[in-house]
């Protein structure tokens, strides 16, 4: 009986369905299906990619999800050379811009504005509507082949909407990583101890040379496309190829606009200078283009960049301030970071004193000296950083400026890991600024949480000598907490009651808690659902760790050092002791009954009184399980309304017993 479908046309039908079901929600922001079924239908497509590899299609949307391993990015040649733009950073040199285009075509010129956004550049070809290959921009002539990664970036479509497009064509464009996730990213590096991501625009770069295209798509990046090119180009204009391009599926910023003069262009140009800051993505300035291709052919090019187009810089939010001290932070985990105080001064409408200097490498490339007048410049990044120095105006005082061998808090010699740019503080038992910074990370939000206790206090039990580890603060007592300064009887309860509630946090937070380098609070998540407890965890061994999905190597190695130290094994020993929860409790549904042990349900269409997580939630804690596609095995289809014609057909051929939804409630009421 050939009731199954044809492996080949079902993967077309699903690749083609699902392709065109994204391109509804991300170019139209129109959701045909729910969540639910969409999911669905991706992971039937992946089941049958798996079943069927050397059937999977090139544009298959399972591709978004990425986990293509590239060792080497296989070098390509760009068919139009990849050139740069002219930059101007005055109304008076785009004036002269202007002139130049009119004296060479005339003064009937129209040009087009865009934001010039500050991504990566890249190419992205296509043949007969399908993506075939993505480059970077490399020296301009020849690039990376990065397409696995390409594939993961949902703005790009894999395969082209409509009919009206040439056999082979490339789309430019620029790669970004949205501002928001940038920070988020930042945030969890934060958390697990790990160097900064220095702006956006490096975190876009070094995305896209991931191996793992899994890692790619994680990251959530953008991109705005900006350029069509093709032998046989169908449009005359620029304007009408980016309206094209967006009807075809790509995402184009709706920023640009059609100026019919110089002074069109600058009023765009002001009008921009505030607003760019509301855009998902940083922007340095504007393009401007000349719409026709008839006319940019025959502006023509020079040997770096178009005669038809230039780039306007906005003014760089920077500003010149002297530098009078470094100071040495010592973070939770032992870094040592320099900041650099400076007198101050305003930059972008706030007083700034003080600026990143990343670190020690950086004191020496930029030839740092105290009494310099440095250059402070706000860019992608949300805290200003010194740029570089004035040399001219050194003073013959200027005094060299010497990394510190030793911490500036508890004068432990300093050491720096094998190509790790920060030096460390190994003193994490007795340094004050890293015990204390271990300590605020205990009690915050995302860690324990412990409500009545903020850095004041944290520094202040320190300082009294009441506290040296975070078991110490489950022995206060309210006789000791009472005798402190500024201490009243509401604010010790206060505490003692957060520190109570505490025990209440799941093992994952307490895990994050502990502050080992590189746990942020996702891979404390990881762990504790795959240890179903601590003596599991820290006796894990190497292979153990790394087999857990997104344990790397790093993490693994910082755990088996955490857990090789007996003040760490002492401290957990106090902890459990005090009342933590060291223990996995699953959020898995309660058995209600086994009523449902050994049926399969596919559920299918919408419902009335309940929802559709609803209903998977009552058949598994029945015992039933919940599955995708209609098989012969299938004990019942449920089905609500609005459901699918061919599944309905399908389950009615096998001979599967359809449920409505209030037959299915009775049945499992009964
Ligand atoms: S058009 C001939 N349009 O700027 C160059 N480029 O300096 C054609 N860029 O590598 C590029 N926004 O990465 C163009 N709206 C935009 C742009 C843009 C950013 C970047 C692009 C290019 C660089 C050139």
């Amino acid at each position: 009986m050939a009731l199954e479908k044809d492996p080949a046309a079902e993967i077309q039908e699903l690749t083609h369905r699902i392709n065109y079901l994204n391109f509804q929600y991300y170019q139209n922001s129109v959701s045909e299906v729910t969540d639910y079924e969409f999911d669905m239908m991706l992971e039937r497509l992946q089941q049958l990619e798996q079943q069927h590899p050397e059937l999977r299609q090139s544009n298959s949307p399972t591709m978004r999800v990425g986990g293509t391993i590239t060792k080497s990015f296989k070098t390509v040649y760009h068919k139009y050379p990849m050139l740069s733009l002219s930059n101007t950073y005055s109304e008076e040199d785009l004036r002269e811009f202007d002139k130049r285009v009119r004296k060479v075509v005339g003064d009937e010129v129209e040009y087009v504005c865009e934001q010039k956004f500050d991504g990566v550049a890249i190419s992205l070809t296509y043949e007969n509507g399908s993506f075939v290959q993505g480059a970077t921009r490399g020296d301009g002539t020849r690039g990376d082949d990065i397409t696995a990664n390409v594939r993961t970036i949902r703005d790009i479509p894999l395969q082209v909407h409509g009919q009206d497009f040439p056999d082979l064509f490339e789309v430019r464009g620029e790669v970004f990583l949205p501002l928001q996730v940038f920070e988020q990213l930042n945030v969890e590096r934060e958390e697990a101890g790990e160097q900064l991501l220095a702006n956006p625009r490096n975190a876009a770069s070094g995305t896209l040379k991931q191996q793992d295209s899994a890692i790619v798509a994680s990251r959530r990046l953008g991109c705005f496309s900006y350029g069509f090119m093709s032998s046989s180009n169908p449009f005359d204009t620029h304007s009408e190829s980016l309206q094209a391009i967006q009807k075809w599926g790509f995402k184009v910023s709706d920023t640009w606009r059609k100026c019919t003069s110089i002074d069109k262009v600058l009023e765009y140009i002001t009008e921009w200078e505030g607003k760019r800051h509301e855009l998902p993505i940083a922007t340095d300035g504007v393009v401007v283009k000349v719409n026709s291709y008839a006319l940019q052919e025959e502006l023509g090019y020079t040997s770096k960049s178009p005669r038809w187009a230039i780039a306007y810089k906005y003014p760089a939010m920077s500003a010149v301030s002297r530098l009078l001290e470094i100071r040495y932070q010592v973070g939770r985990t032992g870094a040592v970071t320099p900041v650099a105080h400076m007198e101050p001064v305003l930059l972008a409408g706030t007083v700034v004193k003080r600026a990143s200097v990343h670190n020690a490498n950086e004191i020496q490339r930029l030839d740092l000296r105290l009494g310099d007048i440095v250059f402070v410049e706000k860019g992608g990044e949300i805290i200003p950083k010194i740029t570089g120095v004035d040399f001219s105006q050194r003073p013959a005082d200027a005094i060299p400026i010497e990394y510190p061998t030793h911490c500036p808090a508890c004068g432990t010699l300093l050491i720096r890991a094998e190509g790790e740019a920060n030096f460390y503080c190994p003193n994490d038992e007795g340094c004050a600024p890293q015990i204390q910074a271990k300590l605020e990370h205990f009690i915050s939000r995302k860690a324990m949480n412990i409500e009545g206790i903020g850095p004041e206090t944290i520094e202040q039990l320190y300082r009294t000598g009441l506290v040296r580890n975070a078991a110490d603060l489950y022995d206060l007592r309210f006789e000791q907490l009472i005798e402190l300064e500024r201490m009243g009887e509401k604010s010790v309860n206060n505490i003692l009651e957060g520190l109570q509630k505490s025990k209440e946090a799941p093992f994952d937070r307490v895990l994050f808690a502990l502050g080992i380098r590189f746990v942020g609070s996702t891979v404390a998540k990881k762990l504790a659902e795959h240890f179903p407890d601590i003596e599991a965890l820290r006796s894990a061994i190497y292979e153990e760790l790394i087999a857990v999905n997104e344990i790397g190597d790093r993490i693994a190695q910082s755990l088996l050092q955490y857990f090789s130290e007996p003040e760490h094994q002492q401290l957990i020993e106090r902890l459990k002791a005090a009342g933590l929860n060291f223990k996995f409790e699953s959020t898995a549904p309660e058995m209600e009954s086994d009523r449902l042990t050994g049926k399969t349900f596919v559920i299918s269409g919408v419902f009335e009184s309940v929802s559709r997580d609803e209903l998977q939630r009552i058949i598994t804690s029945h015992g039933g399980k919940v599955v995708s596609s209609i098989s012969a095995k299938l004990s019942y289809l449920v089905a609500g309304d609005k459901m699918g014609p061919s599944k309905l057909e399908k389950a009615t051929k096998l001979g599967i017993t359809i449920l409505s939804e209030d037959q299915f409630l009775e049945m499992v009421n009964s």
